[in-house]
C-alpha cells in the first residue's frame, strides 16, 4: 500500500509517500481502507519531532480518518467488510489502510461523505468536552473563541451555538472572521488590532466573556484572560502561536475567573463515561444533521504537503483533509 512515511523528523516538504506493507490485523483490531484523512496542527509538529511526545520512527502521520472496513479480526463483531466507519488513531491516517482497535471505530451515519467524517472526531470532541464538561457553558452565556477559523476553533463556534451561547469569534483576517460568521458566530473581532479588548467589552455590555476557548496561547491568552467575566472560565486548549503564556496568579483572584485545562488525549483514560456521553451527543447531532462538520480544504493524496503548509502558514480555514482513494 502507499503511505506517507516519516523516516526522520523533518520539514514536511522532505517527507514522501512510500510503498509499505499493508498492516496486519491482530485480536480486537479492524483494518480500514481509508478514503479521507484529516490533519491538524499537532500532526505538523509530530512530523518535525516538535510535539511534546515523539512518535517512534518510522511512522505515518494523520490521526483522523474515514473509510470502509476492509477486514476485522475474528474476535470482532459488527464490522462487516464494506461498512463505512470513521475513527481516530495515534498515527497512521495518511495511508491507504490503517488498523485500529474496534473500540475506537464508529459507524459513519448515512449521508456523511468521507471528507466530512474525517473532519469530525477530534475537534468536535475537544470542543464539546471543553465547553460542556469542563466549562459547563450555559445557554445565554457569552463564548469568546480565539483562532475561531482554525480546525478546533470553528468546531467550538458551532458547538457553542448548539449549546445556546452567544458566540464571539476572534480571528486575524476578514476572510477568517467571515468564515466563522458563516458557521454561526454572532459577532466577530480582529484580535490582532490594538484595542480589541475595548471592542470585546462593548460586545459584552462591559461584562467580558463568560467562557474563553483558547487554542492560540501567547500574549493573546493573557489579554483575553484580562477580559474574562466574573465567574468566567478560560479553556486552555493549545498554543498554535508557539508560545505558552505565563499567567500571574493575582489575575484569577482579581477577575474571579478560572483557568481550565483540556486534553483530548487523556479523557478516555481519566473520564471514560464523560467521553462516551460526549461522543454519543456528537453522533446524535451528526446523524440528525444538526451539526454539519466544517471541511476546510480537500487535497489529493499526492499533494498532502499542502495540507500541512496551509496550517503552518496560518492560511487554513477549518480542517485540512487529504483524499486518499
Ligand atoms: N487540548 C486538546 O485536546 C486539543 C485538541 C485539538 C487541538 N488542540 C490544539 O489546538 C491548537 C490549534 O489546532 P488546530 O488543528 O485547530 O490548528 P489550526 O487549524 O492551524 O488553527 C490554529 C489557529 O491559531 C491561530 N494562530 C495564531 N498564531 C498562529 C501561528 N503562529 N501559526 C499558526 N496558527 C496561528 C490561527 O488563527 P488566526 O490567524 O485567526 O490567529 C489559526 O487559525 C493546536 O495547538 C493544537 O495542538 C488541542
Amino acid at each position: 500500500m502507499r503511505a506517507v512515511v516519516v523516516e526522520n523528523y523533518d520539514r514536511i516538504e522532505n517527507i514522501a509517500i512510500k510503498d509499505v506493507a499493508k498492516p496486519d490485523i491482530s485480536a480486537g483490531m479492524v483494518r480500514v481502507r481509508i478514503q479521507a484523512a484529516a490533519v491538524g496542527f499537532v500532526d505538523g509538529l509530530k512530523v518535525q519531532g516538535l510535539y511534546q511526545t515523539k512518535d517512534p520512527l518510522p511512522f505515518t502521520p494523520g490521526s483522523e480518518f474515514a473509510g470502509v472496513v476492509d477486514e476485522a479480526a475474528s474476535d470482532v463483531s459488527g464490522f462487516a467488510p464494506g461498512t463505512p466507519v470513521l475513527g481516530m488513531v495515534r498515527n497512521g491516517g495518511l495511508a491507504q489502510y490503517v488498523c485500529a482497535p474496534a473500540a475506537d471505530l464508529f459507524a459513519t451515519p448515512d449521508g456523511i461523505a468521507p471528507e466530512v467524517g474525517a473532519s469530525f472526531f477530534a475537534n468536535y470532541l475537544t470542543a464539546l468536552y471543553a465547553l460542556s464538561a469542563r466549562a459547563k457553558l450555559r445557554s445565554g452565556e457569552t463564548l469568546l473563541v480565539l483562532g475561531a477559523a482554525g480546525g478546533v476553533g470553528i468546531a467550538a463556534v458551532q458547538v457553542g451555538k448548539l449549546l445556546g451561547a452567544r458566540v464571539i469569534a476572534a480571528a486575524s483576517t476578514e476572510e477568517k472572521r467571515q468564515f466563522a460568521t458563516k458557521f454561526g458566530a454572532d459577532s466577530s473581532l480582529d484580535y490582532t488590532r490594538e484595542g480589541w479588548r475595548d471592542e470585546l467589552k462593548e460586545l459584552t455590555g462591559g461584562e467580558g466573556a463568560d467562557v474563553i476557548f483558547d487554542p492560540v496561547g501567547g500574549e493573546l491568552s493573557l489579554q483575553a484572560f484580562r477580559s474574562i467575566a466574573w465567574n468566567g472560565r478560560h479553556l486552555v486548549v493549545g498554543f498554535a502561536s508557539g508560545t505558552i503564556p505565563a499567567l500571574k496568579f493575582n489575575l484569577p483572584l482579581l477577575k474571579g475567573g478560572a483557568l481550565l485545562g483540556v486534553d483530548l488525549a487523556q479523557i478516555g483514560r481519566r473520564e471514560p463515561e464523560v467521553r462516551a456521553e460526549v461522543i454519543a451527543q456528537l453522533f446524535t447531532w451528526l446523524s440528525e444533521k444538526t451539526l454539519v462538520p466544517v471541511v476546510g480544504r480537500v487535497f489529493p493524496f499526492e499533494r498532502f504537503h499542502e495540507a500541512f503548509a496551509a496550517m503552518a502558514t496560518r492560511s487554513a480555514l477549518g480542517k485540512m483533509v487529504v483524499r486518499i482513494d
